[in-house]
């Protein structure tokens, strides 16, 4: 095996088997690739049951906050600049019309605007392009069915009697979550230099007085933290996150985002911004990050090793924020145990029409024999589509800005080609484990509907997630941790990146190592 570094991340690789060699370069979509980078870049953003903010929470202003800041260490002792200041991060919808604009933002406009702004602030040169920052994403599903808040489809929606799906505990559930922040500082612990900061808080606005970690173990609070740590000038950022649903909020989402810098990310209909200075495009690219979950969340706990979003419309052309025609496309890995296929041979509405195997060869879900029915959570059809195979689950249509399509899948040995789990239990609770996930072959695999006779859509993934969504259950926690191995060969933590192929052996491109692609990388 020959390794060779060649420029700024940019890596080739061979492995030469008997025969035959296979050769790629492979660089980093992340403008900080394997966390290492000292001077962190990180936001936090909140939404409700449909992506927006609704209503700030009191003195909190707009949910979207940034620790950025730069490292000199040529000084003694070392001198940590924040490029965000406590009023950047307080600016909230009083303070829209000074700023020079003709009409007043809404405050959904509002928190699109203040990303960007963030966004300015955090911004580091990168090739291809600039890059700003990784995103906690916060989300409740708590939904006032009374108030028709969220849009249908993304059309106009109608006050309606809440039926068991949607928690609210009245007037005000759907609100926004407070937001603490202790900035990132240096630290002497045990002679070595370190970094930790954090943003926590809570959904239960009556408990503004007295947010700390003593919330966890209290009845009945929602409580998240996320708390980052890293030593000076050696190894990569440890994202520690927790989160606990309550009464009131048992529908409660935290993900670590890493969106694309310009353009939507899956989900959002506004700009944002985001680590990814390359937007990955099925089929070619990889995952790598090291796990460790410590609690699960209970057993409505939807952990998604990983989650991946886009948008794409049915006729297959790129979504250019027409609420009404794109269509946010997501799919997940759960990987908490507990959480069973709703995709039987009884039940195929909840299956996608086919699964197709890594040689393209494709099995129709009514084949009892071959299909995977264990490998599907659920599936559902956008709710814009004309023409759906029968019989059909169209998706909820209140919890995007737009239609939506979800593919959930569970470990199951079809997988295995694209280094996913293959059996239940398998990176939980005890089995901490550093994952290097083939997501560009197996997105490419997978199931998405378009309308019949168009031209298939170019699959790029704007947001590449990891995180839990605790589903409808008080007082559960989930905890985890974000972190590095220690291996021989220095490999990133949470890692997507382009394959860039070299076209230098006739045989053609793709690392391959006994049927299980393997790359290695130096970022
Ligand atoms: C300062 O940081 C640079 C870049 O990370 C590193 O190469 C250098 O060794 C550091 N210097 C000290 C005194 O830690
Ligand atoms: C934003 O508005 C708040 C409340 O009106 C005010 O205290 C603060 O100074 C304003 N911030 C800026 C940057 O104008
Ligand atoms: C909190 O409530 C749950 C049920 O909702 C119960 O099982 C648990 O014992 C309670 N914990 C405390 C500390 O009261
Ligand atoms: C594809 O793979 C399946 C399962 O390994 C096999 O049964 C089938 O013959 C293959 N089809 C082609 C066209 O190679």
């Amino acid at each position: 095996m020959l390794l060779q570094k060649l420029f700024c991340g940019l890596v080739l690789v061979s492995i030469c088997a008997v025969h035959e060699c296979f050769v790629s370069a492979q660089t980093s979509a992340v403008g900080d690739p394997g966390m290492r980078r000292d001077g962190l870049r990180v936001a936090i953003e909140a939404w409700n049951q449909c992506n927006e903010v609704g209503e700030e929470a009191p003195n909190m202003g707009s949910p979207r906050c940034a620790d950025c800041f730069d490292l000199y260490n040529s000084t003694s002792p070392i001198r940590l600049v924040h490029r965000v200041t406590e009023r950047d991060n307080k600016l909230g919808i009083s303070n829209a019309t000074s700023r020079g604009r003709r009409g007043p933002l809404d405050v959904n406009q509002y928190a699109a605007w203040k990303q960007i702004y963030l966004g300015t602030k955090c911004q580091v040169q990168g090739k291809p392009k600039p890059w700003q920052f990784w995103m906690i994403m916060l989300k409740s599903g708590n939904m006032d069915t009374l108030a028709a808040i969220c849009p249908n489809n993304g059309r106009k929606a109608y006050p309606f009697k809440s039926d068991s799906v949607f928690p609210c505990f009245g007037k005000g559930c759907m609100n926004m979550p407070l937001i603490y922040h202790d900035y990132t500082t240096v630290y002497e612990d045990h002679g070595s230099k370190k970094l930790r900061g954090s943003f926590y808080g809570t959904w239960d606005l009556d408990n503004a007085a007295s947010v700390t970690k003593e919330l966890i173990t209290q009845n009945d609070s929602s409580y998240y933290e996320v708390i980052w740590e890293k030593e000076v000038g050696k190894r990569s950022w440890e994202f520690h996150h927790i989160l606990k649903t309550s009464l009131k909020y048992p529908w409660l989402m935290l993900y670590l985002r890493a969106d694309a810098a310009t353009g939507f990310s899956g989900g959002y209909h506004y700009q944002t911004r985001g680590i990814m200075k390359t937007i990955p495009k099925s089929p070619k690219f990889t995952v790598k990050f090291t796990l460790e979950i410590k609690r699960g969340g209970g057993p409505g706990s939807q952990f998604y090793l990983m989650d991946i979003g886009s948008c794409w419309k049915n006729n297959g052309q790129p979504c250019n924020g027409d609420v009404t025609t794109d269509v946010t496309r997501y799919s997940e890995m759960i990987i908490n145990p507990s959480i069973d296929s709703w995709c039987k041979l009884t039940s195929l509405q909840s299956c996608p029409p086919y699964h197709t195997l890594p040689n393209g060869t494709r099995i129709h879900r009514s084949d009892e024999e071959n299909f995977p029915y264990e490998a599907y959570h659920v599936y559902c059809t956008p709710g814009n589509a004309q023409h759906p195979e029968e019989p059909h689950n169209f998706c909820d249509p209140y919890s995007n800005p737009q239609p939506q399509e979800i593919l959930q899948i569970l470990p199951h040995p079809v997988w295995r080609e694209y280094g996913y789990p293959t059996k239940k239990g398998e990176g939980w609770i005890g089995d901490p484990k550093t994952w290097e996930l083939d997501v560009g072959k197996l997105s490419q695999a997978l199931y998405f509907y378009q309308d019949p006779g168009t031209a298939p859509a170019d699959r790029y993934w704007s947001s590449i997630d990891l995180g839990t969504e605790i589903f409808r259950s008080d007082n559960q926690v989930a905890e985890w941790t974000l972190k590095k191995k220690e291996t021989l060969v220095p490999s990133p933590l949470f890692h997507p990146y382009d394959q860039m192929p070299f076209e230098m052996e006739s045989k053609g491109v793709g690392v391959q190592n006994g049927g299980k692609q393997t790359a290695i990388l130096i970022a």
